[in-house]
């Protein structure tokens, strides 16, 4: 089975004073912390060998709250500690030992979503080589990565675009095969100083080996005021639906 990575690093200063003693994704959302929901889109997928990366103060809490992982249904937890605020390509940088040649899952620890992935990972699978990103139609696409379509393919990812070519966002739920770590080795940091997570889908794009998926069910992040509201309402919503079922 392809293994799990959960990036829950930053400083998440969006959200102070939130976030001045804690990290983001210990936050509550709903009736549980953050990190939990990643956790459970992976482990809903059948993934049951995952490895989170963090960094900042509260990186023993991690530790204190999930342990070896066996109580949110999984086989086996690392971790991993990311040193400075380099961006989502520099964390998973620092899983190529855990990958160990095979393809990952990536999910950022902010990011609820009501679809269950294993369709999209069934897919991902039967593809010879590449990446497999999934995207959300959404109101405001200038606050994520944004696809830019030719006909029905992806000619380019642009992030936070202040005009957005599309209306979808690149939800933060990357599949990789071996050679992201290739990649991201020859990445240089951005305007901003961190490795682009975008900038690894353009060079699959320049492949010709970047496929996508769309969501279908609620899907939001959670790095700022408006949204971590946003999926309380969300983490809620599913609860009910769930057990109306
Ligand atoms: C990150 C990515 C962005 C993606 C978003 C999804 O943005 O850089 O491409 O659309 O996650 O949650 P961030 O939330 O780190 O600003």
């Amino acid at each position: 089975m392809i293994k799990g990575v959960v990036l829950a690093g930053g400083l998440g200063s969006r959200l102070r004073p939130l976030t001045k003693v804690t990290n983001k994704h210990l936050l509550p959302v709903y009736d549980r912390p953050m990190i939990y929901y990643p956790l459970e889109t992976l482990r809903r997928a059948g993934i049951r060998d995952v490895m989170l990366v963090t960094g900042g103060n509260s990186a023993g809490d991690f530790l204190r709250l999930l342990g070896n992982g066996a109580e949110v249904g999984l086989d086996s937890l690392s971790y991993a500690y990311q040193e400075g605020e380099r961006g989502i390509a520099d964390a998973l940088r620092l899983c190529k030992h855990f990958a160990d040649g095979e393809r990952i899952v990536v999910i950022l620890g902010d990011n609820i979503l009501e679809d269950d992935i294993a369709p999209h990972l069934r897919e991902f699978e039967a593809q010879a080589s590449g990446a497999r990103i999934l995207l959300k139609a959404v109101e405001d696409p200038q606050r994520f990565g944004v696809p830019i379509f030719d006909d029905d393919r992806i000619v380019a990812i642009e992030e936070k675009p202040s005009v957005p070519k599309s209306r979808y966002a690149v939800v933060g739920v990357y599949m990789f095969d071996a050679r992201v770590f290739d990649f991201i080795a020859e990445l240089a940091p951005s305007a901003r100083g961190e490795l682009e997570i975008a900038d690894v889908h353009n060079r699959y794009i320049a492949q010709g080996d970047l496929h996508y998926s769309l969501l279908e069910e609620g899907w939001t992040d959670a790095g700022t005021f408006e949204s971590l509201f946003r999926a309380g309402e969300l983490a809620f919503r599913v609860r009910q639906n769930r057990q109306q079922r």
